[in-house]
């Protein structure tokens, strides 16, 4: 069979990325332009920035993607986008972007989930198997189903408050450290010890996830330890929260294989670039003898490399989208 080359677009949040993927597995070439620096100044990612540098620069990330790849864009047989969820303006971006191009070069356009996109990062490095339980865990999603094939998703649960990459900024917020937070926590936590005494959430015996409690405990709590002028042990605390965090993961992912027999996970999304978390999440597949799907770090958070992944099977199944197409911030395992 000839070989197809997707190009690829994702600007959900504060990337502008634009990579151009073989046959679903191979990245021929990746551009990352990430905004963080600029959001940091602010706490946290400000949606009309964010919009405003994905409109600057998102033409200078296409002709470094296709000079590294020494390729046109007429080289390539499908456009794809990330057009949901994510911040509106920011997704416009790309997907009018995108739809120019596959007006122009008369190519296919395919609307890519973000969220799947991130499971797909998986078939980057390996090869995706299924049936297989997916665990998301971003700065805006928790959510836990079983796919029982490409695009085949049965939600099991999710988040009914906050995600889990939410919680981990919010935390480090709170400790002083600059967004996003995730990887700040995750050293932080290293160096700690879990000696803070911090209520779980309820075990509801459910496949849900709540992290607002947590959150809301660790603010309060330092709140209350700076007024009485007491030190906080920023590591100790970071260490106490994510272990917590994390074992909730644990519990409903080890739930997921006993209840479905099924023995694949795979973590996707910001989160799984967690160290504790890839370490446990290990430590339970090698319990129950089931195989582990982590991307590499530099897939883990957002890329296109991973929307022209997940954009392989629909290709395949000619699943294309016309000039229609409009963005939205519906956070849904649908296509
Ligand atoms: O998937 P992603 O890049 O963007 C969304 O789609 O949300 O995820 C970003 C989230 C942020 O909350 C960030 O703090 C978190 O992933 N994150 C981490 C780590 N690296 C990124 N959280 C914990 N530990 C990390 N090492
Ligand atoms: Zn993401």
């Amino acid at each position: 069979m000839k070989d197809v080359y997707i190009l690829a677009v994702e600007t959900t949040c504060d990337e502008t990325s634009i990579a151009i993927v073989k046959n679903g597995h191979d990245v021929v070439a990746l551009t990352i332009l990430t905004q963080m620096d600029e959001h940091a100044l602010y706490g946290g990612v400000v949606p009309e920035i964010a919009s405003r540098r994905h409109t600057e620069n998102i033409t200078m990330v296409l002709e470094e993607t296709l000079k590294k790849a020494n390729m046109s864009v007429n080289d390539v047989d499908a456009i794809a986008v990330s057009y949901k969820p994510g911040l509106l303006g920011s997704l416009l971006v790309g997907v009018e972007f995108a739809k120019t191009l596959s007006f122009v070069y008369k190519k296919p356009l395919i609307g890519v989930n973000h969220l799947i996109g991130h499971i797909y990062a998986n078939n980057l490095e390996d090869n995706l198997e299924f049936p297989v339980i997916a665990l998301v865990v971003s700065g805006g999603h928790t959510e836990l189903s079983i796919m029982h094939n490409d695009y085949e998703f049965e939600m099991l649960g999710c988040t009914m408050d906050d995600a889990i990459g939410e919680a981990y900024d919010k935390v480090a917020r709170v400790l002083g450290y600059p967004y996003p937070g995730g990887p700040h926590i995750d050293k932080a936590a290293a160096l700690g010890k879990d000696t803070y005494k911090l209520t779980k959430p309820v075990d509801d015996d459910t496949y849900n996830f709540s992290y607002s409690g947590l959150k809301s405990q660790i603010i309060n709590l330092v709140n209350t330890e700076k007024m009485k002028n007491n030190e906080i042990r920023k590591e100790d605390l970071a260490c106490s929260f994510q272990n917590i965090a994390v074992d909730e993961l644990e519990r409903k992912v080890e739930k997921a294989f006993n209840e479905t027999g099924i023995k694949r996970l795979v973590i996707a999304g910001g989160v799984s670039a967690n160290s504790y978390l890839k370490e446990q999440m290990k430590v339970l597949c090698d319990k129950h003898e089931a195989k582990l799907y982590i991307p590499r770090l530099l897939y883990c958070t957002d890329n296109a490399a991973m929307i022209g992944a997940a954009a392989y099977p629909l290709f395949l199944k000619k699943e294309f989208k016309d000039l229609s197409l409009n963005p939205s911030s519906h956070s849904d395992l649908e296509q």
